[in-house]
């Protein structure tokens, strides 16, 4: 398992939702959790390491409340539609560069855990934008997607150049998810 980075098609497709017996599911969230902070990422998405199912592993190192959460099948059920925030984001599949979009300050999330059992979580702060992100991606969906074309060419532009200096496997300061 490692890493897929754009423009891998991968990343681009929709996952499929995960079945109590896909008896794979566990394994494959830890490897996720194992990738993800190897990485120093904050989040990791399961199309990213090139596997199509709604799969999301999320750890924002809260001091206040430090939770490795895993989540299976996770789906936004309710977001504050009128407060956005700024965002700046980096992800893991983007290596080198960061971009400003919109979000939902806080989202209320319907997942399973491990045991299958339903949960709801509903926040606001990094968390609910790491939701968000990770969400996204089960929709083939990145977040320079959020970006107006010209902004998104150049983030692009600028990830091609640091990916042919080799820069692109350090990540610039902040979090990726
Ligand atoms: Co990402």
């Amino acid at each position: 398992m490692k890493i897929i980075t754009y423009p891998n098609p991968i990343l681009s497709k929709k996952c499929t939702e995960v079945s109590q017996d896909d008896r794979e599911i566990l394994q494959i969230l830890d490897q996720m959790a194992e990738i993800m902070y190897e990485s120093n990422g904050v989040g990791l998405a399961a199309p990213q390491v090139g596997i199509l199912k709604r799969l999301v592993v999320i750890d924002t190192r809260d001091e206040a409340k430090p939770e490795l959460l895993k989540l299976i099948n996770p789906k936004i059920i309710s977001k504050s539609r009128y407060d956005l925030v700024e965002s700046d984001e980096g992800c893991l599949s983007l290596p080198g560069v960061r971009a400003t979009i919109l979000r939902y300050e806080w989202v209320k999330v319907s997942y399973f855990n491990e045991k299958f059992e339903q949960k709801i979580i509903e926040t606001d702060g990094l968390l609910s934008l790491c939701l968000q992100h990770e969400i996204e991606h089960l929709y083939g969906r990145l977040y320079i997607d959020h970006l107006k074309k010209t902004e998104k060419a150049y983030v692009i532009k600028k990830y091609n150049q640091k990916k042919q200096e080799g820069l692109a496997s350090k990540n610039l300061q902040g979090d990726s998810v």
